[in-house]
């Protein structure tokens, strides 16, 4: 499918699944193997996101603030994020069911926010092609599911998608303008076909370099993270190079075709870099 034939729906989707995956990366972080995500959903309307809330729950958000009504919503159930906040600072879940957080697990929590927030605007902005603002970010304790609709406002689409986290349900709710379905229905996106070619072009540069990069005489160095296998392996490491710069050249229509294509051409150049590196990179000191 190309960006051109996109649906609201679709673009709803997109938009959705995007955002919970870089949120998601933010929770992995913190709590390691203990996070699920779901598919996003759309909702009837923005009210209807909030529909079935749990409470008492801890509401992370941050709205748009160019102009546009809208924003993302995290909401956890107060033993979700409790358990975040166990798995932050390196302790077991909580087995008492506390009614409020302490002062410890709300920084712990206030500082996932940030990072959950801030990682979920820049994947809109890279859906978007364009840097979202956003206001800071902002936390409460929702104990009214009917009332945590009014509190976020409304805007024209909604979607939620449901996160486990530790075993508990947790709901990202993502208010989203019309402006951004517009912008992505009419495949206004950062796809330009000549930006995708200036990255290939540099990699294929970069390709073709990269055996002369480390010649015989350059081994030491006092901050490199160049293996010395490279000088061992050289015509394994030359290899690789090469193998790298076939990928390039190979993925370079595909990528420059559509966003579609771009993505499946970035992973799979991506791959060609992880291979080199997992045997003559070492991790960074
Ligand atoms: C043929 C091997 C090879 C390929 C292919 C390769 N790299 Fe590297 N890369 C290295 C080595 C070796 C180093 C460590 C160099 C040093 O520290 O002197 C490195 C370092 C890096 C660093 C870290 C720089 C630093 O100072 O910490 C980044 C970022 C990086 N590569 C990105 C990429 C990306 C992105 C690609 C693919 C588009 C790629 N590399 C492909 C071998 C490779």
């Amino acid at each position: 499918m190309g960006a051109t034939d996109m649906t609201p729906r679709d673009a709803l989707m997109r938009l959705g699944a995007s955002t919970a995956e870089a949120i998601a990366q933010v929770l992995e972080m913190f709590a390691p193997g203990k996070v699920t995500v779901g598919d996003p959903v759309t909702a009837v309307d923005s009210k209807a996101a909030f529909h079935g809330l749990r409470v008492p729950a801890v509401a992370m958000s941050v709205s748009y603030v160019d102009g546009v009504t809208g924003g993302n919503v995290f909401v956890m159930p107060l033993q979700g994020a409790r358990a975040l906040a166990a798995a932050m600072m390196g302790e077991a879940p909580p087995e008492d069911e506390a009614t409020e957080l302490t002062e410890l697990e709300l920084s712990a929590v206030g500082e996932a926010s940030n990072q959950m927030m801030a990682a979920a605007a820049g994947a809109i902005g890279v859906v978007l092609g364009q840097e979202i603002e956003i206001s800071p970010p902002d936390i409460q304790v929702l104990d009214d599911p009917a009332a945590a609709a009014g509190i976020y406002g409304s805007s024209p689409h909604a979607t939620t998608t449901t996160f486990m986290i530790a075993g508990e349900a947790c709901r990202l709710i993502q208010l989203v303008p019309n402006a951004f379905v517009v912008r992505m229905v009419k495949g206004q996106t950062s796809f330009d076909p000549a930006k995708v070619d200036a990255a290939f072009n540099q990699w294929t540069e970069t390709a073709q370099k990269l055996p002369g990069l480390f010649p015989d005489n350059s081994k030491t160095g006092d901050k490199t993270r160049a293996a010395p296998k490279i000088w061992q392996a050289k015509a394994d490491f030359d290899a690789k190079a090469a193998a790298f710069g076939k990928v390039v050249a190979e993925n370079r229509d595909k990528a420059k075709a559509s966003l579609d294509g771009l993505k499946v051409a970035v992973a799979a150049v991506g791959k060609a870099c992880d291979n080199c590196h997992e045997d003559y990179r070492l991790p960074e000191q």
